[in-house]
């Protein structure tokens, strides 16, 4: 079993990830002395998929809420409904929440946590790749809200993160890439090493070759994980983590959830690269070099029609922008990554028609 601490002081926790983990959930959490009463929010395909296991942590209609896992689910109606639904359950603070199922469900989970009775523990059980990659990792909670993705939520971080490589298999082939798409993000803002190991093993982590995707989550949550120890409410360094996503959280309400998170992000990371080129930050050559590693995604996702002056003004809402000002993560070289860019607004039209028109089908 592979262990990341991500040491937080106070709020420091464990990262485990291993196949068939699940089976073990209630001796990782006595280890932890977590309390052991359960309160259980699962993604509704993966309360179908695996009935055994919401049968040994306990799971009944009365601790369980479950949660259909759509963007536009990820709102104050579904937050209402959990906290009525742990209010039923008699839920204290000496209880636990499993938030199981893809990112979706981890942000609502945990902010769901964060905000019951100012903040019970909660554990994130990531079963897509995403999730496993990327979300169930660093406290970021939230929902969606007036057509702005994330803005109402809090940084809460969880107490366990229990990643089982089982779980992928019943994951349906667009969800793999969804992660492949999160897991590109990493190959530009890691290292030159990781980025060439990512892109020889692209295909075996599609096949969910074990030793390829252990590694491939072992290497991001380590990474993330030392970048939210430095900066965990994203004063600084943490906003490395955004490089491509104020483009694809965009992308996403314009598109109106019709493209995926993770597809959105391999888009959004075109444009960040177009615009990083248009600002002479990377050279022509560097810039192809670049594109190159996002070239297979290309037949997989597709964009045929969007309003790039909506995209500006959506972007324009983004809260991570300064005094009205839209800020961009842009990129220099591999792991050398540019923070609250400030674009003129033809500069960013320009790299969106560039970006979207690699996906235009
Ligand atoms: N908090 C963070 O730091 C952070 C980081 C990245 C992304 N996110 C958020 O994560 C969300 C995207 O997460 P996602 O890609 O996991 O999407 P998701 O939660 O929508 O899951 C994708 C689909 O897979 C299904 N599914 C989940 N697990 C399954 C399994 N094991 N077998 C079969 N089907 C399964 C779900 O029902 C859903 O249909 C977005 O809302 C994004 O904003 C958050």
């Amino acid at each position: 079993m592979k262990k990341i601490k991500v040491d937080l002081k106070e709020n420091a926790y464990d990262v485990l990830i291993r196949t068939g983990l699940v089976n073990t959930i209630e001796s990782e959490v006595r280890k932890r002395n977590l309390p052991e009463k359960f309160f259980v929010i699962v993604d509704k395909n993966v309360k179908k998929n695996y009935p055994k296991l919401l049968r040994q942590i306990d799971a009944d209609t009365k601790n369980t809420y479950t949660l259909n896992a759509y963007e536009k689910n990820k709102s104050y109606d579904t937050l209402q409904a959990i906290h009525k639904k742990m209010i039923g359950a008699n839920l204290s603070r000496n209880s636990t929440i499993l938030a199981i199922g893809g990112g979706i469900t981890g942000d609502v989970g945990g902010f769901a946590a964060s905000t019951y009775m100012r903040g019970i523990k909660y554990i994130q059980v990531p079963t897509t790749l995403l999730a496993a990659v990327d979300s169930s990792v660093g406290g970021k909670t939230g929902i969606n809200f007036n057509e702005t993705k994330n803005i109402i939520g809090s940084f809460y971080q969880p107490d366990l993160v229990l990643i089982d490589t089982n779980f992928f298999n019943t994951l349906p082939k667009e969800e793999i890439l969804c992660g492949i798409g999160e897991l590109v993000k990493y190959a530009f803002i890691t290292s030159t090493k990781f980025s060439r190991w990512l892109i020889k093993n692209i295909d075996n982590i599609f096949a969910l070759d074990e030793r390829s995707v252990v590694k491939a989550i072992a290497e991001s949550v380590r990474y993330k994980g030392d970048v939210v120890i430095s900066d965990e409410k994203e004063s600084g360094l943490r906003k490395v983590l955004n490089f491509g996503h104020t483009f694809a959280h965009a992308i996403e309400v314009e598109q109106d959830h019709k493209i995926k998170h993770g597809q959105a992000v391999v888009v959004g990371i075109a444009c960040a690269l177009y615009l990083s080129h248009r600002t002479h930050l990377i050279p022509e050559a560097k810039l192809n070099k670049f594109l190159k590693i996002i070239e297979p995604f290309k037949e997989l996702i597709a964009i045929r029609t969007y309003d790039k002056n909506k995209l500006y003004s959506i972007m324009g809402r983004d809260k991570k922008n300064v005094s009205g000002k839209i800020k961009f993560v842009l990129i220099k070289d591999i792991g050398e990554i540019v923070l609250d860019y400030e674009a003129s607004k033809k500069d960013v039209l320009y790299s969106l028609d560039k970006g979207l028109s690699l996906f235009a089908g």
